[in-house]
């Protein structure tokens, strides 16, 4: 089977996850309209109230750089842009399962979001928001197998753990595809746009990048410092390298990475009480 072959054969499986509530539903759609506004977006997320308090908490937490002065939907909409706005909505409802289920996960994915943030900042990349959004989703792909497929999630858990392989290892013999491939496969189903869709899918080999190469590195960085860290859970039993791609995409020389890991740990202590 080629790897088109297996993808379709394992989405087709799937049916859990991709059911959002309606109000997400309506959401995600109204924002590809070409000529909604912001006030329509805000006022459509603010009916519903708990959607509206988790938008407001995560869009005021250390990941976009405005702690605690947005106070009004319709202002995160505007300050923050439909793409992040959509990816945060989207975050808010499917996060719920984390938090309840993957505690690890969703630590790992909050932790990366930080550390995105920060580096994207210290770059001078522009819409370091965005980049943020794609670190908050960028191992969805887990969820999305453990939710649907979960007979095949528990095969893989207990691969890595009696044999010390790594998640994405355990996940392609099972699967026959990894977390990678099934969160890109997801993300476009949601009508993501590729600056999103592109990071998710590579952040494991951001060598294989042949567009949006910074934001694709970012996030692999982030990705593999948090679990230096330690924070969280990132589905292998020891941490990665960081692939030399990724260092020579953002250019090594233009951080100072003391200090870089420095602003994503006071960041972390900011989060550590953030409960959605
Ligand atoms: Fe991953
Ligand atoms: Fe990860």
């Amino acid at each position: 089977m080629s790897r088109a072959e297996k993808i379709k054969s394992i989405t087709k499986r799937i049916q859990g996850l991709p059911t959002l509530p309606p109000v997400v539903r309506k959401i995600t759609a109204l924002v590809e309209s070409p000529d909604v506004t912001a006030q329509e977006v805000g006022k459509l997320i603010s009916s519903d109230q708990v959607l509206s308090a988790k938008v407001l908490k995560l869009v005021n937490s250390p990941f976009y750089g405005f702690p605690g002065r947005i106070s009004s939907i319709s202002h995160a909409v505007i300050l923050l842009g439909f793409n992040v706005i959509k990816g945060v909505v989207l975050s808010a409802s499917v996060f719920e399962i984390m938090e309840t289920s993957m505690v690890g996960l969703w630590a790992h994915s909050l932790g990366s979001a930080i550390a995105s943030g920060t580096i994207a900042r210290a770059l001078g990349l522009s819409e370091p928001e965005e980049i943020s959004t794609a670190a908050l989703l960028h191992d969805i792909g887990k969820v999305l197998v453990r939710v649907s497929l979960p007979a095949e999630y528990n095969r893989i858990a207990r691969i890595v753990e009696a044999e010390g392989r790594s998640f994405r290892d355990a996940e392609t013999e099972v699967l026959g595809v990894d977390h990678a491939e099934i969160g890109l496969w997801l993300s476009r189903e949601w009508g993501m746009p590729e600056r999103l869709t592109v990071p998710i899918s590579l952040h494991h080999e951001p060598e294989a990048a042949t567009k949006f190469k910074d934001r694709v590195a970012v996030v692999h960085i982030a990705d593999t410092l948090i679990r230096a860290f330690g924070v969280g859970s990132g589905g292998d039993p020891w941490v990665g390298r960081i692939r030399p791609a990724a260092w020579d995409a953002i250019g090594m020389d233009r951080i100072d990475l003391v200090g870089l890991m420095r602003e994503i740990l006071s960041g972390l202590e900011e989060v550590e009480n953030l409960q959605l």
